[in-house]
Formats: structure tokens, sequence, C-alpha cells
């Protein structure tokens, strides 16, 4: 079954979306950060975290390995459900090796613009491989064929690294991305709200009271 995050910094919507049951873990950035009007990391990720007792990413801010390494030790004794967002440059990819091998080395690997990307961050260790398809998209890229290739590639190799589509804009590419076979879809609240609203579904209901009020001959 795919799972469903957010990819959101704000406590309430976290807190709104699992309520709704459906939730299993956060994916957080710097700018979600700055949208949330935060700037204590790990205050943040872990109210997330009490919140779902999922998986909850916070990213790295270093651009060296040595800097990545330090910070992701910091981050990842937070909490069990913690996971370490490394982008994948070369330095990021030293990172991802060396904290892969750590018994709580949980690494997902961001800013995935490519299936060669995916690959190698999955060759490095990574859990999660999370492909930016919205910012593909705005490139005129086409950023499911990226989450379909990686996932063949995943798939042919026997690869753990789960496939984790990103910068979701719509429903539509939800729903695509479940068709290609990603293991996780993170989107902001907004396009999980719409993923469940249906003008059809609310007439719907409204019908059937109103009939049922009738049917009482009120
Ligand atoms: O959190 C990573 C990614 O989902 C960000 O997406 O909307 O900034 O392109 P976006």
């Amino acid at each position: 079954m795919a799972q469903i995050f957010l990819d959101t910094a704000s406590i309430d919507e976290v807190r709104e979306a699992a309520a709704w049951g459906i939730l299993d873990g956060v994916t957080t950035n710097p700018t979600l950060m700055m949208r949330a009007g935060t700037a204590d990391l790990k205050e943040n990720t872990l109210a997330i975290v009490s919140i779902v007792q999922g998986p909850v990413s916070a990213e790295v801010l270093s651009t060296d390995a040595a800097g990545m390494i330090e910070e992701a030790r910091e981050i990842l004794s937070w909490s069990e459900h913690v996971f370490v967002k490394i982008p994948v440059t070369v330095e990021g990819l030293k990172a991802m090796k060396e904290i892969s091998a750590w018994p709580n080395g949980r690494v997902n690997a961001t800013l995935i613009f490519s299936a060669n990307q995916a690959y190698l961050a999955a060759k490095a260790g990574a859990t999660y491989a999370s492909v930016f398809v919205g910012r593909m998209d705005d490139a005129g890229l086409d950023g499911m064929e990226v989450v379909a290739q990686a996932r063949e590639i995943f798939d042919n190799y026997g690869f753990d690294c789960q496939v984790l589509a990103a910068s979701i804009r719509h429903p539509a590419h939800v729903l695509d991305a479940l068709l290609v076979g990603a293991d996780i879809i993170t989107m902001p609240f907004g396009v999980l709200q719409k993923m469940i609203r249906s003008p059809f579904t609310d007439a719907g209901v409204e019908k059937f009271l109103q009939d049922w009020e009738r049917a009482q001959g009120k």
C-alpha cells in the first residue's frame, strides 16, 4: 500500500490530517519551516512526531559531507521516527553512504530530478528517494516519468529504497504516482483536501438526507 505523507511544517495541518486517519508521515524542509513561521527545527519536528507517530523528515542545512553528518547525528537522535533529508549532491552522497550504515541511519535523499540521481541515492543506502515531480513539470520536464523510472530501476536491482513522489501540486499527480507504483506520496494539505472532496459526493449526501426526511413524512 502506498503511504500518504503531508509536505508541511504546520502543526495545525498535521493535527487535522492525522485526525482523518489516513496520514502515515510528514516531510518538512527549510522553506516549509519558514512558511509555518518556525525556526526551531527540533521543537517543530518533535511536535509533529508526537502527532503522527510515523516517519517525519527534517532537512540538513550544511553543504559539505562532514557538516551534513554532524547535523544528521543530532537530528536522528531526536526520535526513532525522524528521517534526515540530504540532497543528492557529491557531498550528499558521501554523507548518505556513511549515515545509512549507522543503526539509526534513516536517510531521505532529497532534491532528486533524474532517475540516475535516484539510483545513486539508493546505492548510497538511502531509505527514501524523493523525486521532485512538480518542479520538473514546472521546468517543462516529465516529473512522473522519473518516478516511474526510479520504480523500475529499484525493482530491477532489488533495492529496498522507497520511491517517494514529492513536489506534488494537485490530485492528478497523486493518482499518477499511485499508478506508477510510488511507495510514498508527500503532498501539501490542500492537495489532500482536494483528493477527498467531490461536489457529487456532497450533493449525494444532501439528496439522501432530503429523501430520508420525505420518507418520514416531514
Ligand atoms: O518537500 C519537498 C518537496 O515536496 C517540495 O515541493 O512544492 O517546494 O516544489 P515544492
